[in-house]
């Protein structure tokens, strides 16, 4: 079975084929991606309006390249998957439109991708892919969740944000700083160069006894520190604060996992999303996986932010495990905003069209 998966969620178009060769999970045969940084880069954060533009440009000339990159055509093609949500709805949009359009032009079935399942099972393409269950830590743009991952489409909610998400922090805290967009990346590249005990700065709900988290006030606090230190910082004092910053965001991550892990009685975490790129973050999970025999899975950085082979993939192993069928039904919708389903339930109920949100 070949998966043609498309992403356009925000401010990345992704496209991938993913194929079913048996029980085992599935093979990535190609994908492309074109990233919209620079497009949004001189306004500081993404243009929604721009953003559906630039993905109606960019959806066909990636689907050609990942065609030719497979070595394949559209007529081995027998899904088409698309990012249903959460995300921009005009972004979400040219994803769904174009991905129906095509399958019917087809005569396949499509399959609605929740995001953040791309996410969540996106380290299953890297080289040394986890096994269930585990504990997933997704830290994203707009998301900061705990889940229990039991199986394909069993997700349990064991803690999340409340405010800011983890990227979220990283980005505003950057923009502060006067570093661009994205800022989680520039923010750490910052850090390298500082010390992080420099400036002391809030750990929100480090000790609440839960698995929720908060970073609104961090950002705040950064803020403050900022604003004392005058109008013209110099740059070690900057790369202190970003070395602060990215070290509280980067201690309630590790320590929320491992409480997770040992809630759940757990000894395996997988983290995706965007912020899993980051590499204090993953030194400071791999010291913690030393000190408490703990296995970390990761996907490849290349596929820890927005991708379409995560997508393809979801779908896929969707199919693969049976708890889900791909429908001809064309009549696409979109959910911008969507809750990851738990303990078992599919996202999508048969029958319910739940229409724009
Ligand atoms: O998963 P993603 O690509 O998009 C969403 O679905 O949101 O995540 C993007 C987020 C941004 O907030 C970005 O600043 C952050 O991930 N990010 C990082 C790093 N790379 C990306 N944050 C910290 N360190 C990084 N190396
Ligand atoms: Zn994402």
């Amino acid at each position: 079975m070949n998966v043609l998966g498309i992403e356009s969620s925000c401010d990345e178009t992704g496209v991938a084929w993913v194929a079913v060769e048996g029980p085992g999970t599935p093979r990535l045969r190609a994908h492309a991606l074109h990233s919209q940084v620079q497009m949004h880069e001189a306004y500081g954060g993404v243009v929604p309006e721009l953003a559906s533009r630039d993905h109606i440009r960019r959806v066909l000339p990636l689907t050609r390249q990942v065609l030719r990159d497979a070595g394949g055509t559209l007529a081995e093609i027998d899904v088409v998957a698309y990012t249903r949500g959460p995300g921009l709805a005009g972004a979400l949009l040219v994803g769904a439109g174009a991905a129906c359009a095509l399958a019917a032009a087809l005569d396949r079935p499509v399959l609605g991708i929740h995001h953040l399942e791309g996410h969540l099972l996106s380290p299953f393409l890297a080289a040394d892919p986890p096994s269930f269950p585990f504990v997933a830590l997704l830290v994203s743009g707009g998301h900061t969740q705990l889940m229990r991952v039991q199986a394909v489409g069993r997700y349990e909610l064991l803690g999340e944000t409340i405010d800011d998400a983890a990227g979220e922090a990283f980005d505003k805290s950057a923009k502060l700083l006067g570093l661009g967009y994205p800022g989680g990346p520039a923010l750490a590249r910052l850090a390298m160069q500082g010390v992080p005990t420099t400036y002391g700065l809030p750990r929100p709900l480090l000790h609440s006894g839960d698995l929720d988290f908060s970073f609104a006030g961090l950002k705040t606090a950064v803020m403050t520190q900022h604003r004392r230190l005058g109008d013209a910082p110099t740059l070690q004092q900057r790369a202190d604060l970003a070395a602060a910053t990215q070290a509280a965001i980067v201690d309630v991550l590790v320590k929320k996992s491992l409480a997770a892990l040992h809630q759940t009685g757990l000894d395996r975490l997988v983290v995706s999303g965007g912020v899993g790129a980051n590499a204090e973050l993953r030194q400071r999970l791999g010291e913690a996986a030393a000190r408490h025999r703990l296995q970390v899975h990761y996907p490849e950085l290349a596929m820890c932010t927005d991708n379409g082979a995560m997508i393809a993939l979801a779908a896929a192993m969707r199919l693969q495990a049976g708890v889900e069928r791909a429908r001809r039904d064309y009549a696409f919708d979109v959910r911008p905003r969507w809750p990851l389903a738990q303990d078992g339930e599919p996202p999508d109920p048969p029958g319910e069209r739940p229409g724009i949100r």
